[in-house]
């Protein structure tokens, strides 16, 4: 069928249902050149596996849709450089590391959950009790990662606002692909004043060193010189940012599934050996960050199509994540699936590709596992008769990042 035929990926017909356009893409035109786009989108489970795996496509593209807000990141380092620089950090989120968070996750949790919430679109003061309708989305969801990482960071939760405007324009920023010059002017603008902001504390951290992620970055030597105030601002930025959004639309589209069919919500809360399908599932079914850009190095075949050197290639996670090639009926919501092997999820051999694959997997994998596991567990112990409001439906909203707009519960 002729690309004309084919409504465009940035188009609020797509935006409203991906899933129906990938069906078709995976059908019909799974290496699909696009426009508006400027660039080619890859859908099937194996291509794009091969394409995370294969250096023909490179992360080049972040120097366009990242370096100008996070500075030469992670994401777009490769070979010995990545190892070096992924290494300062990597500790803090894996084994023992990871360990000296579960307590700090573990504080947030009861904190944000005992703390009265006043909201400012409706001037009422809410409390997480059973019978109280609350967003659990605004309310709990984006709190708890935010909270956490900036502990990690040893940041003040006070400026959970600054924090979450600055890291919103940043995704705006990576989402911008319609190339909006007001998007890319926020995005910049909130870099400029993170990096103030962090001027000080940086300098404060240099001075007298603590326990926390940015004394850490401070004080590490690679190849025995240490790092640059804007290298480690770079890996701050990347950071906050990282884990932040993701997590919280994880977490919020977990609850929006179990909720969605109540007979899940009970078993996951009779038998939490099922917690952790739940949440993989959850991460295959609507990965919160829905697709991954690629910069091919060389003329590159797939499935019979040149895709020419210097491309742009869109690598669809959420389309991958359902390829009926791969999935069996991966329209459904299944925890219960025994083709996708939930362990393995939050590994880099993981079976879907919520969290990327190959190099640049994602590096907090296992510190949003804690989160999810923890927060789920508390939320129904605490809440056993929590439902959907009353007249509430979910609404599903974003094509690069997407998750339900609210939450509105009854606890
Ligand atoms: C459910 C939650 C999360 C999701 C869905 C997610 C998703 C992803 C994805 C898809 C990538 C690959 C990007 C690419 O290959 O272009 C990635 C990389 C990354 N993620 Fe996550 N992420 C989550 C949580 C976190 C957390 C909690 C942190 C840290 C606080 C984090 C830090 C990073 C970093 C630093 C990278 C870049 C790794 C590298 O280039 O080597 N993420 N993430």
């Amino acid at each position: 069928m002729a690309s004309t035929a084919w409504p465009a990926f940035l188009s609020s017909e797509v935006a409203e249902d991906p899933y129906a356009y990938y069906r078709r893409l995976r059908a019909e035109s799974p290496v699909h050149w696009d426009e508006g786009l400027g660039g080619y989108l890859l859908s099937r489970h194996a291509d794009v596996a091969t394409a995370y795996k294969s250096p023909a496509f490179s992360t080049r593209n972040y120097e366009v849709h990242l370096e100008p807000v996070f500075g030469r990141s992670l994401l777009q380092m490769d070979g010995a450089e990545h190892s070096r620089k992924r290494a300062l950090v990597s500790p803090y989120f894996r084994g023992k590391g990871l360990e000296m968070w579960a307590p700090v996750i573990a504080r947030n949790i009861a904190g944000i959950l005992d703390r009265s919430v006043t909201s400012a679109s409706e001037h009422l003061v809410r409390q997480f009790r059973p019978g109280a309708t609350v967003d659990l989305l605004t309310e709990f969801c984006y709190y708890l990662p935010v909270y956490v990482i900036t502990d990690m960071l040893g940041l003040p939760h006070d400026d959970y606002d600054r924090f979450v405007a600055w890291y919103s324009a940043h995704i705006d920023f990576l989402g911008n692909l319609h190339r909006d010059p007001t998007i890319a002017a926020r995005g910049r603008q909130a870099t400029e004043e993170l990096w103030d902001y962090l001027t000080p504390v940086i300098h404060d951290r240099r001075r007298h060193p603590g326990d926390d992620l940015i004394s850490a970055l401070v004080t590490a030597e690679v190849n025995g010189e240490s790092l640059a105030d804007d290298e480690i601002k770079t890996h701050i930025t990347q950071l906050l940012n990282a884990g932040s959004e993701t997590t919280g639309k994880a977490l919020g589209s977990l609850f929006t599934h179990l909720l969605s069919q109540r007979e899940l919500f009970e078993a996951v809360r009779a038998d939490r050996s099922q917690l952790l399908p739940a949440i993989s599932e959850t991460l295959r079914f609507t990965p919160p960050s829905q697709m991954n850009g690629r910069q091919t190095t060389t003329d590159v075949q797939v499935e019979g199509v040149t895709i020419p050197a210097g491309s742009l290639v869109m690598l669809l996670i959420a389309s991958a994540n359902r390829d009926e090639r791969r999935f069996r009926a991966p329209d459904s919501f299944d925890p219960g699936r025994d083709d996708l092997d939930h362990e393995k999820a939050f590994s880099a051999a993981g079976e879907h590709f919520a969290f990327g694959f190959g190099r640049h997997f994602c590096l907090g994998a296992m510190l949003s596992r804690s989160e999810l596991l923890q927060a789920s567990n508390v939320l129904l112990d605490r809440f056993p008769q929590m439902r959907l409001a009353d007249g509430f439906q979910p609404h599903w909203k974003g094509l690069k990042m997407r998750a339900v707009e609210q939450l509105l519960v009854t606890l």
